[in-house]
């Protein structure tokens, strides 16, 4: 990775490493992203200047801000996922409360859309609790009018143990959870730290010592020179899930570890909507990410006692939901706009119609992983885990 400009954060980091030495890889990126002062989440968008965006009141997701998730996406992801968690009640045997839990829940907006979507029987029931660890994104989510049994918390751990029943959904969490990185070299494997550049000012990558046993064993027989990451965070995020649930399901929707990572493991930001390669230059300047390797996710959630479905495809989870149906919905509000010869209104539904298509579309939101924990719960799949056979494999007619 390139040398960087100092910010005022890189200053800290680089005199916490001159006193203690080079930090891993998952203390950089809780600092880069979560800083009280100078975090990515928490300083607000930077694609327009960061003192002047912050007057705005955006968010760091959404079309104001560096990257797009599939709720800012299309609000027929939310409206879908209601679906799922109405099937969630039932198989739950309709519990009250029935817990909905969005962890990761941003500013808001999917929370928002699940409990618009969902029967007026549940949402009487229902105890909305959103889960941000930023400020900034509480205050956001916190202006919204959303039902009145409605939490806003900053950590899962706030929750008593075993005290949901229902669900938790966790839609872009995991890849911003801290990770460790690694690589094989003659043999052995090393840990990637982030110490300071012969410069003196700059951030750079260097061997250390695996920081801990558990780092060694995920990282089990790399191919030389390969760099992998060890997502320790989203594990403890399922512990976490494992322990607050009483009864009931999480889904997980991320994006998912690909084989062909790079000589950083795939690591990469977002600013402006463009893709950031440097995340060490400019930290708090742009998102810190990988995909998330969902067959560690997934033998980690076996051990924490678990019933494990999926991952599938998010075009064949949302497939299976009635994705379909929803767009043929906007086809026909267009018609009926055109023939009342409203022709605002039948652009914006043709519109949401084309932004509903980017939540399945391939190489993008579509191929998403999808993942459905259970704990206490019968054998049968949720539905979005069960996508027929014409909707496998890639063959998704999802338009
Ligand atoms: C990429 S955003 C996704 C937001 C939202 N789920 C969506 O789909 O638009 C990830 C969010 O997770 C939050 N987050 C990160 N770590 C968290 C944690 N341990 N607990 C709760 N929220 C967390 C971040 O602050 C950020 O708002």
């Amino acid at each position: 990775m390139m040398a960087g400009m100092a910010t005022g954060l890189t200053d800290r980091l680089l005199r916490r490493i001159e006193r203690s030495g080079p930090i891993t890889f998952a203390a950089f990126m809780s600092d880069a992203l979560y800083d009280p002062d100078e975090g990515f989440y928490e300083r607000g968008p930077t694609s327009a200047g960061t003192d002047g965006a912050r007057a705005t009141g955006a968010g760091e997701v959404g079309l104001g801000g560096s990257f797009v998730t599939s709720p800012h996406v299309s609000p027929v992801f939310g409206r879908l996922l209601a679906r799922q968690v109405q099937d969630f009640d039932a198989a739950l045997g309709r519990p009250a409360p029935f817990g909905l839990v969005d962890v990761g829940a941003g500013d808001g907006t999917l929370g928002e859309q699940i409990a618009g979507g969902i029967g007026d029987d549940l949402r009487a029931r229902m105890e909305l609790v959103l889960v941000e660890r930023t400020a900034r994104h509480r205050v956001l989510a916190e202006a919204r009018r959303m039902p009145s049994a409605t939490r806003i918390v900053a950590g899962l751990n706030e929750l008593p143990a075993g005290s949901i029943e229902g669900c938790l959904i966790a839609n872009e969490l995991l890849d911003n959870l801290p990770f460790h990185l690694v690589r094989s070299t003659d043999g052995r494997v090393v840990e990637l730290l982030v110490g300071a550049g012969s410069d003196g000012a700059s951030l750079v990558l260097v061997d250390g010592p695996v920081s801990s046993d558990e780092i060694g064993r995920l990282a089990g027989a790399l191919p030389p020179g390969q760099v992998a990451t060890i997502p320790t965070g989203a594990l403890a995020f399922v512990d976490a899930a494992a322990a607050v649930l009483r009864r009931g399901y999480a889904l997980v929707v991320d994006y998912a570890a690909t084989e062909d990572t790079d000589e950083f493991g795939g690591v990469h930001g977002y600013r402006g909507h463009g893709v950031v390669g440097d995340v060490l230059a400019h930290p708090g300047s742009s998102d810190v990410t990988a995909g998330v390797d969902m067959e560690v996710v997934a033998r980690h959630a076996e051990r924490a006692g678990f019933r494990v479905w999926g991952p599938v495809t998010q075009r064949d989870a949302l497939a299976v939901l009635g994705f379909a149906d929803e767009v043929e919905a906007l086809r026909r509000a267009q018609v009926a706009s055109l023939d009342e010869s409203r022709g605002t209104e039948a652009v914006r539904a043709y519109s949401a119609r084309g932004a509903a298509r980017l939540l399945v579309e391939r190489g993008g939101l579509g191929d998403f992983a999808v993942l459905c924990l259970g704990k206490g719960v019968g054998d049968a799949p949720p539905r979005c885990m069960t996508p027929p056979p014409e909707f496998r494999a890639g063959k998704g007619q999802a338009t």
